[in-house]
């Protein structure tokens, strides 16, 4: 099970403390507070990954001040001379991929094969926005009017800002920063506070790769500190959060007060529907990955595993079985399969959801205790854990609760399962594992979230589709592919009239 991190090189780092200075105008600075914060590793606090500044009001204005200079000369350079710079950085995160991935592992807990595909996606992100560059496509259509030119162009917004989650700290900074910056953008990103470095590290490589002073300027520290004024300023054009959908109406409503452009990516509670005439081996395997995969730490989580009534049982008893051998601990240690929570008060709230379940009368049929012994005693572990005759009403059913746990509901049909699939208030991911193609279309139609997976898990959204949900997991606004592209830029249409008189367009034309 658990391994000792003694032996971890990691530990052993800890003599020389890194400290990191927010990231202005090109250079590095300290906090106007005067404070700092640690971050440490969530499989082991006795290893301190790096102190971060405690940024304040103060700090956001210069920020702010500094990315709006960057401003006025980013947005003339030519989107594919921006796109340049972000494929070099694409690069040089594929030879920094080890290290990058290594340090996310200490600072977020997942496991290394994870983090090496967080900083992928990352990498995945850069090239795609890379190649945008060249096109930023925008229409052009024929007049009504003779002699008359009409097209829209992509334009910048100006200042946008980021504020950004612990769960995926390369590859969701990178979905905002990189279209941001191709599209002419300028940006202030707060990086999530227990997850700065994996920030740090991306806007590093971009730097190294050219990226010109105040085009990206980082102010490190707490929502309430440092992320507000972001969203209060009225410089600011547009705000892109992930987080939580509480946070999320928050920043939502403080953002429309000044019409800025908002972007929110928030809860899931996200099914993984079992027919009957499923591949139940492919099943299996991917509600273990969904459901476990990242401690359960995910938007896209499989946090409910419908499951129709012929294959209930036999599904449910190797689901428990396999649940059971999870090898949980340090993620840098290449046999574990799932990390820590990433500090304690999640972990709590995750062990509280266990006591909701209990008291609500679903079964527990495995795991739901804290792991604090031996190679566990210094991380914020737990079991995974498996709850079976759930009732799609209950809490553990209903609320997001981001840990290892996972909830199997019985279903009579998929008419049934959809039912129950579409109602909460969540609609990010979902998914069903069948081989009959006539009810893959019809769930591909009637499941109504964001992101639907026919035979594979909750998880695995690629960055060049649109990524974001339904309901209460945002406000309509997609990350990936074009949907970012539309989201950091503003249309403009422009009409050039070269007939030599004036012409109306709608009052001339005689019917
Ligand atoms: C998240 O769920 O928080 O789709 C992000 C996936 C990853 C991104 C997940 N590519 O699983």
């Amino acid at each position: 099970m658990a391994t000792d991190t003694m032996a971890n090189p990691a530990i052993q780092n800890q003599a020389k403390t890194r400290v990191f200075k927010n990231l202005i105008d090109g250079k590095w600075v300290e906090s106007s507070s005067g404070q700092t914060f640690e971050n440490r590793n969530p499989a082991d606090t006795r290893d301190l990954v790096g102190v971060f500044q405690k940024s304040n009001k103060t700090d956001v204005l210069a920020a702010v001040d500094s990315a709006k200079r960057a401003f006025a000369k980013w947005r003339l350079v030519p989107a594919p001379r921006r796109a340049e710079i972000v494929f070099k950085a694409a690069e040089i995160l594929g030879q920094r991929k080890e290290q990058y991935s290594v340090e996310m592992t200490r600072e977020m807990g997942k496991v290394l094969a994870e983090t090496r595909g967080d900083v992928q996606e990352a990498i995945d992100a850069a090239y795609y926005n890379a190649g945008e560059g060249r096109r930023l496509f925008g229409p052009t259509v024929p007049s009504e009017l003779p002699n008359k030119f009409a097209m829209a162009v992509r334009q910048p917004i100006g200042v946008c800002s980021m504020i950004t989650p612990w769960n995926f700290p390369m590859a969701i900074s990178s979905w905002k920063l990189l279209p941001a910056i191709v599209c002419g953008n300028t940006c202030v990103i707060k990086p999530a506070e227990d997850t700065p470095l994996s920030t740090f590290n991306l806007v590093q490589a971009l730097m190294d790769a050219g990226l010109p002073n105040g085009v990206i300027n980082i102010v490190a520290g707490h929502g309430p500190d440092a992320g507000m004024p972001i969203v209060e300023h009225a410089d600011v054009r547009a705000v892109s959060f992930t987080g939580s959908s509480a946070v999320g109406r928050l920043i939502g409503t403080k953002a429309a007060e000044s019409f800025k452009h908002c972007s929110l990516e928030l809860g899931g509670k996200n099914p993984m529907i079992v027919l009957d005439d499923a591949n139940l081996d492919l099943a299996l395997e991917g509600g273990l990955w969904g459901a476990f995969g990242t401690t359960g730490q995910r938007c896209t989580a499989t946090s409910r595993i419908i499951l129709q009534k012929g294959i209930y049982r036999e599904f449910t008893e190797r689901l428990v079985e396999r649940a059971r051998k999870l090898r949980v601990g340090n993620g840098l240690d290449t046999s574990i399969e799932v990390g820590p929570s990433i500090n304690e008060r999640q972990l709590l709230k995750v062990l509280g959801y266990v006591e909701i379940g209990k008291k609500e009368g679903a079964k527990l049929a495995c795991g739901g205790n804290r792991l604090d012994q031996g190679g566990h005693a210094h991380g914020f572990f737990m079991e995974p854990t498996v709850f079976t005759d759930v009732d799609a009403k209950m809490r553990i059913a209903q609320e997001e609760i981001f840990g290892p746990v996972v909830s199997v509901i019985a279903c009579d049909d998929l008419e049934h399962a959809i039912e129950i699939a579409n109602g909460i208030e969540y609609g990010l991911s979902s998914s069903l594992y069948t081989r009959d193609v006539n009810k893959a279309f019809a769930a591909m139609r009637d499941l109504y979230t964001g992101i639907t997976y026919i035979n594979a898990p909750t998880i695995g959204a690629e960055v060049h589709l649109p990524f974001g949900g339904t309901k209460a997991t945002g406000n309509g606004h997609r990350e990936g592919g074009i949907g970012a592209i539309d989201f950091y830029t503003e249309w403009k249409s422009i009409y050039v009239d070269y007939s030599d008189r004036l012409q109306k367009a709608q009052i001339d034309r005689v019917d």
